[in-house]
């Protein structure tokens, strides 16, 4: 198969979809892949490595796009993308289509095979492909945090790992998934005190087994939340329910009862945020102060680490490009579940319910799913 990696062009994306070792893996089974020159640049990969992994280096985008049976991505298609696309073309990416109808139709319009990354799902209901990024941002959550409690960012000047006679700060961590627990290792791991709450104990149960009681865990409730995060000096926002609006666990009032120049990082802002004062911020402005509490709520956190966030991503996708490229689509989603769900539009129509149900559209059965 002949695969493409154009270079990502929306603003500020610097990851890219495939490294020199995946290039390498896929040569290796006799496919041919082409990279855009210079794709792999933001990541910190040259065009001399994809050329000695086996790329053809390719000088125009248009051209990967026209030339290759599969384009591999990071983020969906933009405009300026748009005429490239083909029919039976197979796009691997990013989509979120959900919440974009205008994509949604050029894409159904131009018939290509389109699989998204994020609905790509295990029978545990567990998101391999979106994963990583949560993992991603949980971690650096931390890290942001400890920022924020900088002096010159309007923070107390707290250390969050303390000093020798002097104690640690205590971080408050709202959702125990894969954001929160993340989030909750590398709190552990630079010695602070940690309080994570959330609603299953089941989840709650295993963080506290696996940190050796090191960390106490609660159930989440409007009380419990209030009286941990007045004397927190970092609370972490890090909740979801899936498909809808992450919910408003801290309100105006609660948030007034914490130490001035407390933090709070919200990871949950890109689905609204959990608290009253979210608003959504960016690298470049990643934070402001209300209530005198310094607020940092950047939606695409793992942006700032586009090296970490590449490796990561393609470690995820790569299996799944591998068999679509070995075996075909069609075979490789009748004999892989999680890759089934992934398929979004096929010939000009939805596959995915979700999708299809956001847009009050018509959803085409699978048909690559076994039949009863
Ligand atoms: N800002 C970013 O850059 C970025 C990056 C990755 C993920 N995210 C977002 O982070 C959020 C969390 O993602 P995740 O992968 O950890 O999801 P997840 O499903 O793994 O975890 C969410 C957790 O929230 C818990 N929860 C639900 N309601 C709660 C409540 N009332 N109180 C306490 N906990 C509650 C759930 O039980 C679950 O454990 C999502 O909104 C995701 O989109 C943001």
């Amino acid at each position: 198969m002949i695969i493409g990696i154009p270079k990502e062009i929306k603003a500020g994306e610097k990851r890219v979809a495939m490294t020199p070792q995946g290039v390498d893996a896929l040569a290796s089974h006799h496919h041919r892949v082409l990279v855009e020159k210079g794709a792999g640049e933001g990541s910190g990969f040259s065009d001399t490595e994809f050329e000695r992994a086996g790329a053809i280096l390719i000088g125009s985008a248009g051209e990967v796009w026209k030339e290759s049976d599969m384009v591999v991505k990071v983020k969906e298609p933009l405009e300026e993308e748009f005429d490239w696309l083909r029919r039976s073309q197979i796009l691997f990416t990013y989509l979120h289509l959900a919440a974009n109808r205008a994509l949604t139709q050029k894409l159904l319009e131009s018939r290509i095979v389109g699989i998204g990354y994020e609905t790509v799902q295990e029978k545990d209901g567990s998101l391999p492909l979106l994963r990583p990024m949560s993992e991603i941002a949980g971690r650096a959550s931390i890290l942001a945090g400890g920022m924020c409690l900088e002096a010159r960012h309007g923070g107390r000047g707290v250390l969050l790992c303390g000093a020798s006679g002097v104690p640690s700060a205590k971080v408050v961590i709202l959702g125990a998934g894969v954001v929160g627990a993340n989030a909750c290792k590398v709190a552990v791991g630079l010695g602070t005190r940690v309080s994570i709450l959330d609603v299953r104990p089941e989840r709650l149960g295993y963080l506290h087994d696996i940190t050796q009681g090191h960390i106490t865990t609660l159930i989440s409730n409007r009380m419990t939340i209030s009286e941990e995060i007045s004397d927190a000096d970092l609370v972490i926002g890090a909740v979801l329910i899936p498909g809808a609006q992450a919910p408003r666990l801290v309100t105006r009032p609660m948030l007034k009862r914490m130490r001035p120049g407390s933090a709070i990082v919200d990871v949950s802002v890109d689905q609204g945020g959990c608290f009253e004062t979210t608003r959504p911020t960016t690298h470049e402005h990643p934070t402001y102060i209300e209530e005198r509490v310094v607020h940092y709520c950047v939606a695409n956190i793992p942006g700032i680490y586009p090296r970490t966030s590449t490796l990561a991503l393609t470690n995820a996708t790569f299996s799944y490009i591998l068999q679509i490229a070995d075996h075909g689509y069609e075979k490789a989603m009748i004999g892989n579940e999680a890759l089934r769900r992934g398929l979004n539009l096929l010939d000009g129509n939805i596959v995915c319910g979700g999708v299809a149900q956001s847009f009050d559209m018509a959803c085409m059965a699978n048909p690559f799913s076994p039949h009863p």
